[in-house]
């Protein structure tokens, strides 16, 4: 696998305040990188740093093949949304992306910056002035921005944040069509559920280290959240029977309350799920649904201190 982002030991103080203590991370071609924690946690400090916005404190880093002390050769690979950015407030919207990519070499045509807005979702705004966009339209923009010049890497910094719900779905669905072109994308959000749905990768900031790294699967599982499962049975299960089930099977199974004629369950591990439910019929209980409740990164989120 190709190492597209190396960091050892990244440091960034502003005055006696340490945000980064020590950020070790490889981010490898093709993935889509997810970088989660709580506000002020240092997410745009990282970013800023790897990008050459600010200057790290010490530590190294390489983007693509160039050191961080000759950054300014990664700056052509890399397309960034940072989460603060100096927009031409009085250009039109696709001039200032037409004259932002002659700046960075974008080869596209004239037809495809339209087409570019429109994969945004700023279709239509096209001729307006940016002063005139609202929060969301700037962001979006923002976004078109950081994929100028056909960069391998794109960053963006909260792109979905402040957005509606329909215009963060489309970011969304963008970022996995740009990783479906072999693009590496990193990302930050507070968005846990988004994280979860596009992260090949999640990097938990916290205490300025990352305190856990894994796969959205692998982290719920590190962290050992139970899995919440709903059966509907018929006769409904009651709280004794599960205590039986339980010892008998030699498993945490965990009550949790019976509605009408369902009864939700926690469980510790798939494994678990599967030798639950052929219990279940060989008992002679008569299943006919049972649903297995997604955990969630905000409960890995919630356990990480
Ligand atoms: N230019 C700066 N000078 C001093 N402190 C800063 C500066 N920028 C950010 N900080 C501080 O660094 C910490 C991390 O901020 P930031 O990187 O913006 O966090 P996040 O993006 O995760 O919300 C915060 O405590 C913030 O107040
Ligand atoms: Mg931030």
């Amino acid at each position: 696998m190709t190492e597209i982002i190396k960091i050892n030991q990244l440091t960034k103080r502003y005055g006696t305040t340490e945000v980064l203590k020590g950020i070790n991370l490889t981010i490898h071609q093709g993935e889509v990188f997810g970088f989660v924690g709580h506000n002020g946690a240092g997410k745009s400090t990282f970013i800023h740093t790897i990008t050459g916005i600010i200057h790290k404190s010490s530590g190294i880093f390489k983007i693509k093949d160039a050191p961080d002390e000759q950054i300014d050769k990664s700056k052509k690979v890399m397309g960034v949304m940072p989460d603060v950015s100096n927009l031409y407030e009085h250009m039109r919207g696709i001039h200032f992306l037409r004259y932002m990519g002659k700046l960075s070499g974008d080869r596209r045509s004239k037809r495809d910056y339209t087409i570019l807005m429109k994969e945004v979702g700023l279709e239509g705004a096209e001729k307006k002035k940016i002063k005139t966009y609202s929060f969301g339209m700037k962001k979006k923009i923002c976004i078109a921005q950081a994929l100028l010049g056909n960069p391998d890497l794109i960053i963006l910094d909260e792109p979905t944040s402040g957005l509606d719900p329909e215009s963060a779905i489309k970011i969304r669905n963008l970022v996995m069509r740009q990783q479906k072109l072999g693009k590496t994308i990193l990302l930050t959000s507070h968005n846990l559920d988004e994280i979860d749905k596009v992260s090949d990768r999640v990097g938990i900031l916290s205490d300025g280290v990352i305190k856990k790294l894994g796969t959205p699967r692998q982290l719920k599982e590190e962290t050992g959240v139970g899995i919440s499962i709903s059966v509907r049975t018929k006769p409904t299960l009651r709280k004794d029977d599960i205590q039986m089930l339980s010892k008998k099977l030699d498993m945490d199974v965990t009550f949790v309350e019976s509605k009408k004629e369902y009864t939700l369950l926690q469980v510790a591990s798939d494994e678990d799920i599967s030798l639950l439910s052929k219990e279940l019929i060989e008992s002679g209980v008569q299943l006919y649904e049972l649903k297995v409740e997604e955990r969630s990164l905000e409960d890995v989120f919630m356990n990480t201190k």
